[in-house]
Protein backbone atom coordinates (compact mmCIF):
# COMPACT_ATOMS: atom_id res chain seq x y z
CA UNK A 1 0.00 0.00 0.00
CA UNK A 2 1.29 3.29 -1.11
CA UNK A 3 0.76 6.62 1.37
CA UNK A 4 0.91 9.49 0.59
CA UNK A 5 -0.07 12.96 2.43
CA UNK A 6 -0.05 15.73 -0.24
CA UNK A 7 -2.80 16.56 -2.69
CA UNK A 8 0.05 16.61 -5.10
CA UNK A 9 1.36 13.67 -4.98
CA UNK A 10 -2.15 11.90 -4.50
CA UNK A 11 -3.06 12.97 -8.18
CA UNK A 12 0.41 11.82 -9.29
CA UNK A 13 -0.76 8.37 -7.78
CA UNK A 14 -3.94 8.58 -8.82
CA UNK A 15 -2.86 9.11 -12.63
CA UNK A 16 -0.19 6.16 -12.18
CA UNK A 17 -3.09 3.88 -11.15
CA UNK A 18 -5.60 5.02 -13.49
CA UNK A 19 -3.29 3.70 -16.44
CA UNK A 20 -4.20 0.44 -15.11
CA UNK A 21 -7.22 0.13 -13.37
CA UNK A 22 -10.82 1.07 -15.44
CA UNK A 23 -12.66 1.63 -12.12
CA UNK A 24 -11.51 3.27 -9.01
CA UNK A 25 -13.34 3.03 -5.58
CA UNK A 26 -13.01 5.35 -2.85
CA UNK A 27 -13.16 4.82 0.80
CA UNK A 28 -13.51 8.08 2.92
CA UNK A 29 -13.06 7.53 6.80
CA UNK A 30 -11.48 9.46 10.05
CA UNK A 31 -9.78 6.72 11.01
CA UNK A 32 -10.37 4.19 13.92
CA UNK A 33 -11.22 1.51 11.87
CA UNK A 34 -13.11 -0.87 12.89
CA UNK A 35 -14.90 -4.01 11.28
CA UNK A 36 -17.78 -1.26 9.63
CA UNK A 37 -14.97 0.82 7.45
CA UNK A 38 -13.30 -2.25 6.38
CA UNK A 39 -16.69 -3.79 5.27
CA UNK A 40 -16.60 -0.47 2.83
CA UNK A 41 -13.37 -0.97 1.67
CA UNK A 42 -14.38 -5.30 0.80
CA UNK A 43 -17.25 -3.99 -0.80
CA UNK A 44 -14.93 -1.45 -3.10
CA UNK A 45 -12.21 -4.60 -3.59
CA UNK A 46 -15.14 -6.71 -4.92
CA UNK A 47 -16.57 -3.75 -7.01
CA UNK A 48 -13.75 -1.87 -8.33
CA UNK A 49 -10.38 -2.86 -10.09
CA UNK A 50 -8.29 -0.54 -7.30
CA UNK A 51 -8.84 0.77 -4.26
CA UNK A 52 -8.45 3.94 -2.54
CA UNK A 53 -8.73 5.28 1.09
CA UNK A 54 -8.40 8.29 2.77
CA UNK A 55 -8.28 9.44 6.73
CA UNK A 56 -8.37 12.42 7.72
CA UNK A 57 -9.81 13.85 10.62
CA UNK A 58 -11.96 16.63 9.30
CA UNK A 59 -11.86 19.43 11.67
CA UNK A 60 -14.72 21.83 9.38
CA UNK A 61 -17.39 18.95 10.66
CA UNK A 62 -16.92 19.37 14.44
CA UNK A 63 -18.43 21.82 15.98
CA UNK A 64 -17.04 23.90 18.95
CA UNK A 65 -18.28 21.71 21.59
CA UNK A 66 -17.56 18.19 19.98
CA UNK A 67 -14.97 16.09 19.99
CA UNK A 68 -12.37 16.94 17.56
CA UNK A 69 -9.04 16.94 19.91
CA UNK A 70 -10.16 13.71 21.66
CA UNK A 71 -11.52 11.77 18.71
CA UNK A 72 -9.25 8.45 18.66
CA UNK A 73 -6.74 8.27 16.51
CA UNK A 74 -5.12 5.03 15.61
CA UNK A 75 -2.87 5.82 12.69
CA UNK A 76 -0.47 2.96 12.95
CA UNK A 77 -3.15 -0.09 13.32
CA UNK A 78 -5.29 1.77 10.50
CA UNK A 79 -2.24 1.44 8.25
CA UNK A 80 -2.15 -2.35 9.05
CA UNK A 81 -5.54 -2.93 8.53
CA UNK A 82 -6.12 -1.32 5.01
CA UNK A 83 -2.53 -2.94 3.88
CA UNK A 84 -4.56 -6.31 4.86
CA UNK A 85 -7.58 -5.52 2.79
CA UNK A 86 -5.60 -4.94 -0.13
CA UNK A 87 -6.47 -0.65 -0.42
CA UNK A 88 -3.54 0.16 -3.09
CA UNK A 89 -3.01 3.67 -1.84
CA UNK A 90 -4.04 5.77 1.40
CA UNK A 91 -4.13 9.39 1.55
CA UNK A 92 -4.29 10.92 4.93
CA UNK A 93 -3.32 14.85 4.68
CA UNK A 94 -2.66 16.60 7.53
CA UNK A 95 -5.73 19.29 8.51
CA UNK A 96 -3.33 22.71 6.65
CA UNK A 97 -3.03 20.26 3.09
CA UNK A 98 -6.58 20.31 2.91
CA UNK A 99 -7.34 23.73 4.28
CA UNK A 100 -4.44 26.03 4.02
CA UNK A 101 -4.76 29.23 5.21
CA UNK A 102 -7.54 31.80 4.07
CA UNK A 103 -9.83 28.72 2.38
CA UNK A 104 -13.29 30.31 2.12
CA UNK A 105 -15.05 28.12 -0.03
CA UNK A 106 -17.39 25.49 1.44
CA UNK A 107 -20.09 23.70 -0.06
CA UNK A 108 -23.48 23.78 1.58
CA UNK A 109 -26.55 21.49 0.81
CA UNK A 110 -29.24 23.76 1.74
CA UNK A 111 -32.27 22.01 3.67
CA UNK A 112 -31.65 18.81 3.79
CA UNK A 113 -28.42 19.82 6.08
CA UNK A 114 -30.54 21.36 8.71
CA UNK A 115 -32.40 17.79 9.30
CA UNK A 116 -31.80 14.87 11.77
CA UNK A 117 -28.03 15.53 12.96
CA UNK A 118 -28.24 18.92 11.18
CA UNK A 119 -30.37 20.09 14.16
CA UNK A 120 -28.04 19.21 17.06
CA UNK A 121 -24.91 19.96 15.32
CA UNK A 122 -25.42 22.69 13.25
CA UNK A 123 -22.77 23.12 10.24
CA UNK A 124 -21.71 19.69 10.73
CA UNK A 125 -23.18 18.60 7.48
CA UNK A 126 -21.51 21.48 5.51
CA UNK A 127 -18.10 20.36 6.78
CA UNK A 128 -18.85 16.75 5.54
CA UNK A 129 -20.34 18.21 2.09
CA UNK A 130 -16.97 20.34 1.99
CA UNK A 131 -14.18 17.34 2.61
CA UNK A 132 -15.89 15.37 0.44
CA UNK A 133 -16.18 17.26 -2.38
CA UNK A 134 -12.76 18.24 -2.02
CA UNK A 135 -11.37 14.62 -1.88
CA UNK A 136 -13.52 13.86 -4.58
CA UNK A 137 -11.90 16.39 -7.07
CA UNK A 138 -8.47 15.33 -5.80
CA UNK A 139 -8.57 12.15 -6.27
CA UNK A 140 -11.37 11.58 -8.89
CA UNK A 141 -13.23 8.29 -8.16
CA UNK A 142 -15.60 6.27 -9.89
CA UNK A 143 -17.26 4.91 -7.10
CA UNK A 144 -17.17 5.69 -3.62
CA UNK A 145 -18.84 3.74 -0.42
CA UNK A 146 -20.20 4.87 2.59
CA UNK A 147 -22.15 3.30 5.34
CA UNK A 148 -25.87 3.27 5.56
CA UNK A 149 -24.97 3.67 9.49
CA UNK A 150 -24.91 7.56 8.64
CA UNK A 151 -28.27 7.49 6.50
CA UNK A 152 -28.55 11.45 6.78
CA UNK A 153 -24.78 11.82 5.89
CA UNK A 154 -25.50 9.49 2.63
CA UNK A 155 -28.77 11.74 2.04
CA UNK A 156 -26.77 15.07 1.91
CA UNK A 157 -24.26 14.01 0.15
CA UNK A 158 -26.30 11.52 -2.91
CA UNK A 159 -28.05 15.47 -3.36
CA UNK A 160 -24.45 17.09 -3.31
CA UNK A 161 -23.11 14.51 -6.00
CA UNK A 162 -26.50 15.21 -8.00
CA UNK A 163 -26.71 18.70 -7.62
CA UNK A 164 -22.97 19.22 -8.55
CA UNK A 165 -22.82 16.77 -11.21
CA UNK A 166 -20.12 14.65 -9.89
CA UNK A 167 -18.98 11.92 -12.19
CA UNK A 168 -19.08 9.27 -9.14
CA UNK A 169 -21.55 6.48 -8.55
CA UNK A 170 -22.56 6.37 -4.49
CA UNK A 171 -22.62 2.56 -3.09
CA UNK A 172 -24.40 2.41 0.29
CA UNK A 173 -23.71 -0.34 2.14
CA UNK A 174 -25.20 -1.78 5.26
CA UNK A 175 -24.48 -1.19 9.06
CA UNK A 176 -22.41 -3.38 10.58
CA UNK A 177 -23.06 -4.77 14.28
CA UNK A 178 -21.64 -6.21 17.05
CA UNK A 179 -23.06 -10.04 18.21
CA UNK A 180 -25.51 -8.11 20.23
CA UNK A 181 -26.88 -5.45 17.97
CA UNK A 182 -25.33 -2.40 18.88
CA UNK A 183 -23.93 -0.53 15.43
CA UNK A 184 -19.90 -0.01 15.73
CA UNK A 185 -18.59 3.26 16.08
CA UNK A 186 -15.44 4.73 16.37
CA UNK A 187 -16.75 6.47 19.53
CA UNK A 188 -18.60 3.32 21.05
CA UNK A 189 -14.53 3.03 22.83
CA UNK A 190 -15.34 6.07 24.57
CA UNK A 191 -18.09 3.75 26.48
CA UNK A 192 -17.62 2.51 30.21
CA UNK A 193 -18.82 -1.15 30.69
CA UNK A 194 -22.22 -0.06 31.71
CA UNK A 195 -22.75 2.79 29.20
CA UNK A 196 -22.02 -0.16 26.47
CA UNK A 197 -25.14 -1.82 27.85
CA UNK A 198 -27.07 1.06 27.73
CA UNK A 199 -26.02 1.76 24.38
CA UNK A 200 -28.29 -1.20 23.52
CA UNK A 201 -31.45 0.69 24.07
CA UNK A 202 -30.91 2.91 21.03
CA UNK A 203 -30.74 -0.51 18.67
CA UNK A 204 -33.98 -2.00 20.66
CA UNK A 205 -36.27 1.07 20.26
CA UNK A 206 -35.80 0.27 16.87
CA UNK A 207 -36.35 -3.19 16.88
CA UNK A 208 -39.59 -2.48 18.77
CA UNK A 209 -40.72 -0.13 16.01
CA UNK A 210 -39.72 -2.16 13.11
CA UNK A 211 -41.71 -4.83 14.78
CA UNK A 212 -44.49 -2.64 15.08
CA UNK A 213 -44.77 -2.06 11.61
CA UNK A 214 -44.14 -5.56 10.70
CA UNK A 215 -47.36 -6.17 12.32
CA UNK A 216 -49.01 -3.23 10.25
CA UNK A 217 -48.67 0.02 12.18
CA UNK A 218 -48.41 2.92 10.02
CA UNK A 219 -49.20 6.06 12.20
CA UNK A 220 -45.60 7.67 12.92
CA UNK A 221 -46.89 8.79 15.99
CA UNK A 222 -47.75 5.22 17.13
CA UNK A 223 -44.66 4.09 16.22
CA UNK A 224 -42.78 6.93 17.77
CA UNK A 225 -44.57 6.19 21.14
CA UNK A 226 -43.64 2.89 21.47
CA UNK A 227 -40.04 3.69 20.76
CA UNK A 228 -39.60 6.35 23.04
CA UNK A 229 -41.36 3.71 25.76
CA UNK A 230 -38.37 1.47 25.53
CA UNK A 231 -36.07 4.90 25.92
CA UNK A 232 -37.60 6.09 28.98
CA UNK A 233 -36.84 2.52 30.28
CA UNK A 234 -33.03 3.50 30.44
CA UNK A 235 -33.18 7.03 32.27
CA UNK A 236 -29.21 7.73 31.64
CA UNK A 237 -29.99 7.58 28.03
CA UNK A 238 -30.82 11.35 26.98
CA UNK A 239 -32.54 11.14 23.52
CA UNK A 240 -31.26 13.85 20.86
CA UNK A 241 -33.71 12.90 17.92
CA UNK A 242 -36.14 9.86 17.33
CA UNK A 243 -37.70 10.69 14.10
CA UNK A 244 -39.40 8.85 10.75
CA UNK A 245 -38.43 10.70 7.85
CA UNK A 246 -38.15 10.01 4.17
CA UNK A 247 -34.87 8.59 3.35
CA UNK A 248 -34.05 11.01 0.16
CA UNK A 249 -34.92 14.18 1.45
CA UNK A 250 -34.81 13.70 5.22
CA UNK A 251 -38.11 15.25 5.53
CA UNK A 252 -40.67 13.72 8.43
CA UNK A 253 -43.55 11.66 7.34
CA UNK A 254 -47.09 11.14 9.14
CA UNK A 255 -47.45 7.88 7.95
CA UNK A 256 -44.66 5.04 6.74
CA UNK A 257 -44.27 5.67 3.22
CA UNK A 258 -42.93 2.59 0.92
CA UNK A 259 -39.60 3.25 2.58
CA UNK A 260 -39.35 5.40 5.60
CA UNK A 261 -35.92 5.74 7.24
CA UNK A 262 -36.15 5.25 11.10
CA UNK A 263 -33.16 7.62 12.99
CA UNK A 264 -32.31 7.87 16.63
CA UNK A 265 -29.48 9.85 18.35
CA UNK A 266 -29.07 10.06 21.92
CA UNK A 267 -26.54 10.56 24.01
CA UNK A 268 -24.86 7.80 26.24
CA UNK A 269 -22.92 9.32 28.89
CA UNK A 270 -21.41 11.81 27.06
CA UNK A 271 -20.79 9.98 23.81
CA UNK A 272 -23.37 11.08 21.09
CA UNK A 273 -24.53 7.63 19.38
CA UNK A 274 -26.59 7.19 16.10
CA UNK A 275 -28.08 4.34 14.56
CA UNK A 276 -31.12 3.69 11.98
CA UNK A 277 -33.34 1.70 10.27
CA UNK A 278 -35.17 1.19 6.82
CA UNK A 279 -38.77 -0.24 7.40
CA UNK A 280 -41.42 -0.91 4.38
CA UNK A 281 -44.72 -0.27 4.50
CA UNK A 282 -47.74 -2.43 3.37
P1 LIG B 1 -16.21 7.82 9.68
O1 LIG B 1 -17.09 8.06 10.85
O2 LIG B 1 -14.80 7.39 9.90
O3 LIG B 1 -16.91 6.75 8.76
C1 LIG B 1 -16.36 6.41 7.52
C2 LIG B 1 -17.38 5.56 6.76
O4 LIG B 1 -17.62 4.35 7.49
C3 LIG B 1 -18.74 6.27 6.64
O5 LIG B 1 -19.26 6.08 5.33
C4 LIG B 1 -19.59 5.57 7.68
O6 LIG B 1 -20.97 5.57 7.38
C5 LIG B 1 -19.02 4.16 7.61
N1 LIG B 1 -19.35 3.41 8.83
C6 LIG B 1 -19.16 3.79 10.12
N2 LIG B 1 -19.66 2.85 10.98
C7 LIG B 1 -20.16 1.87 10.20
C8 LIG B 1 -20.82 0.62 10.47
N3 LIG B 1 -21.04 0.21 11.71
N4 LIG B 1 -21.21 -0.14 9.42
C9 LIG B 1 -20.99 0.27 8.14
N5 LIG B 1 -20.37 1.43 7.82
C10 LIG B 1 -19.97 2.22 8.82
O7 LIG B 1 -18.31 9.29 8.13
C11 LIG B 1 -17.20 9.81 8.23
O8 LIG B 1 -16.12 9.14 8.78
C12 LIG B 1 -16.91 11.20 7.74
O9 LIG B 1 -18.04 12.00 7.88
C13 LIG B 1 -16.38 11.26 6.28
C14 LIG B 1 -17.43 10.72 5.29
C15 LIG B 1 -15.07 10.46 6.15
C16 LIG B 1 -16.08 12.74 5.90
O10 LIG B 1 -15.18 13.31 6.77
Amino acid sequence: MQLVVSIADARTALRELRAQSRIVGLVPTMGALHAGHLSLVRASRAQCDVTVATIFVNPTQFGPNEDLSKYPRTFDEDCRLLEQEGVALLFAPAAEEMYPRGASTIVEVEGISDRLDGVSRPGHFRGVATVVAKLFHILGPDRAFFGQKDAAQVAVLRKMVRDLNFPVEMIVCPTVREPDGLALSSRNRYLSPEERLRALTLRRALQTMEEDAAKGETQVTRLIEAGLRVISHEPEVRLDYLKIVDPDTLEEVANLRQRSLIAIAAWVGSTRLIDNTIVEAG
